[in-house]
């Protein structure tokens, strides 16, 4: 796979040269003296702590991806996106979540941003307090947020990380799914009267979504909610206001967001309401100023200490020279649950594109496959494969050092977990040393108890899940990804790869609810699965 920039048959040949090397004979003590490694690929930004030296790196190897990221054009890719021009060409848009936390008055959209803040703000302090009520009367204790993809993603793992920040009276919930069972088991048990829907969808057409909010809608007028009174129990978020208000939605209570914020972008947004009226509008503040941190240190600082920089340059070191198909992502934080999920939006939506903003297809490899799983239930289900499985997937450790709960004797075992993991990845087991283990009596064991070791990994580390320091941590990979996404010289900010689906699935759909004489003829194997599904269904 080739790319024509000189940094990268630079690096093609360096990955020859090292790429028999070991991790563990680097760290070995006589090797790795003064300033040791993990002193010299250790970095910082926005509060956040990067550790990057148990990756298969050497200092060239850094100046090397560093080279390739300016020859690139990395630099230049960022500023347009902060100044607002059209980085999302196949749309015409700008790619503007940036300007969402900017304090800066001279920055792009501020004022209006400013308002829709201060409308978010109000509606949620009244809803928090208490002042907003559902149309008996009682304050709302339940806060459905309905939305898909980026309309959920992002307020879900975010509602879920600062759960200790959330006020007690209100429980949140997210449907996203068109599986009726989503929407079914949150309102099942709830009261309508004491629930408030937040309808988010910056088109405001998207299937699932509006399939939640008619069922939605319908369950308020079944228990006895008056038409009138609906605007007590629904607010929509949206790009598109008008379709809000066809919807039935007020017009006071549409909140809006724009056409430059991306959906996987949108959090900072409206979009985050849900987030806003659980943890109040000074943390969401907060949250907005972690994020603005790290747009600070990804504008200011230089590239071989810019932490979006060189995650994303790893993660190209990784996919594009030792061929990796995946990373992982392991939170070692309960709160972190979600983070994996939105990161597979954020990176694959982003990233898995083949076509470059020349039109041209690309001959390297783009984005990876990104998944995880909080640690340790990833250590007790698919680390074995991690460790002596034959595909190696570099990992992102993230270790939040202080605890949000009371239980603090559980942290040095979760935080001892972390570390050894790491270690154990990097050092693996010897034939030596597993011969030991073995004893005399068991030689058939060695093979079973070597570990090949040499597993690369990154350790991030938060001080204490904040919503500042969730902040920085989320931008720190938004701009991770348009690093990467400059040197693949692709456009992050676009989906066209949903859409075939989509139309497709409205045929489908169609067949499904059609009578028997009007379904459209498909191939043989999605023919006989309508078929089945249209007996099941009883068409
Ligand atoms: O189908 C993909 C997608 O367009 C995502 O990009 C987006 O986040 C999601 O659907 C939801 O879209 P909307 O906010 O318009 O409902």
């Amino acid at each position: 796979m080739t790319n024509p920039l000189p940094a990268w048959s630079a690096l093609q040949t360096h990955y020859e040269q090292i790429r028999d090397e070991k991790l563990r004979d680097w760290f070995a003590p006589a090797n790795d003296p003064a300033p040791t490694r993990a002193e010299r690929f250790t970095f910082a930004g926005a509060g956040l702590g990067a550790d990057f030296s148990k990756n298969r790196i050497t200092d060239a190897t850094l100046k090397l991806l560093v080279q390739l990221a300016r020859e690139a054009g990395v630099e230049a890719r960022r500023d347009a996106m902060f100044k607002g021009e059209v980085v999302n060409p196949t749309e015409g848009r700008a790619a503007l979540h940036t300007a969402l936390r900017a304090t800066e008055a001279d920055a792009p959209f501020h004022a209006q941003i400013a308002a829709e803040r201060a409308k978010m703000a109000k509606f949620a302090d009244a809803v928090r307090s208490g002042a907003w009520t559902g149309y008996t009367g009682k304050r709302i204790r339940h806060v459905v947020n309905i939305g898909i993809g980026g309309s959920d993603l992002g307020p879900k793992m975010v509602v879920h990380a600062l759960k200790h920040l959330e006020l007690p009276e209100i429980t949140s919930h997210f449907v996203s799914n068109v599986d009726g069972a989503d929407l079914w088991r949150t309102i099942e048990n709830i009261d309508p009267e004491e629930t408030l829907a937040i309808i988010v969808s910056k088109t405001f057409t998207t299937l699932e979504t509006m399939t939640n909010a008619l069922s939605m809608r319908d369950w308020f007028v079944k228990h006895g909610c008056p038409q009138g009174e609906l605007a007590k129990h629904f607010v929509g978020v949206s790009a598109n206001p008008a379709e809000v208000v066809k919807f039935g939605i007020a017009k006071e209570n549409v909140f809006e967001m724009w056409d430059w914020v991306g959906g996987r972008y949108s959090l900072w947004s409206a979009v985050g309401l849900s987030i806003m009226i659980a943890i109040g509008p000074q943390q969401f503040d907060e949250l907005l100023a972690g994020a603005h941190d790290m747009d600070k240190h990804f504008r200011e600082a230089p590239l071989e200490k810019n932490l979006p920089v060189l995650l994303g340059m790893i993660g190209i070191w990784y996919r594009n020279f030792f061929g990796s198909q995946s990373y992982l992502v392991a939170p070692y934080s309960e709160a972190l649950h979600f983070l994996p999920s939105y990161l597979q939006q954020l990176e694959m939506e982003s990233n898995g594109k083949s076509a470059r903003l020349d039109g041209k297809f690309v001959d390297y490899a783009t984005s990876a496959i990104t998944w995880g799983e909080p640690g340790t239930n990833g250590q007790h289900a698919f680390f074995q494969m991690l460790h002596q499985g034959t595909t190696i997937v570099p990992i992102d450790f993230i270790a939040v050092l202080t605890p949000e709960h009371p239980l603090a004797d559980h942290q040095p075992k979760l935080l001892a977990n972390c570390f050894a993991q790491s270690e154990a990845m990097m050092l693996g087991r010897t034939e030596e040393e597993a011969k030991k283990i073995a004893g005399p009596d068991k030689p058939e064991l060695v093979p079973h108890i070597m570990f090949p070791g040499n597993r690369p990994t990154t350790t991030l580390l938060v001080d204490a899940l904040t919503a500042r320091s969730l902040g920085a941590l989320i931008a720190l990979y938004e701009h991770k990804v348009l690093v990467q996404a400059s040197v693949w010289d692709i456009n992050p900010f676009d989906q066209w790869g949903v859409e075939l689906g989509k139309i497709l699935g409205k045929v489908v759909e169609a067949d499904l609810n059609a009578a028997s004489a009007d379904v459209k003829p498909h191939d043989s194997s999605t023919a006989a699965l309508i078929a089945r599904a249209r007996a099941a269904l009883k068409r």
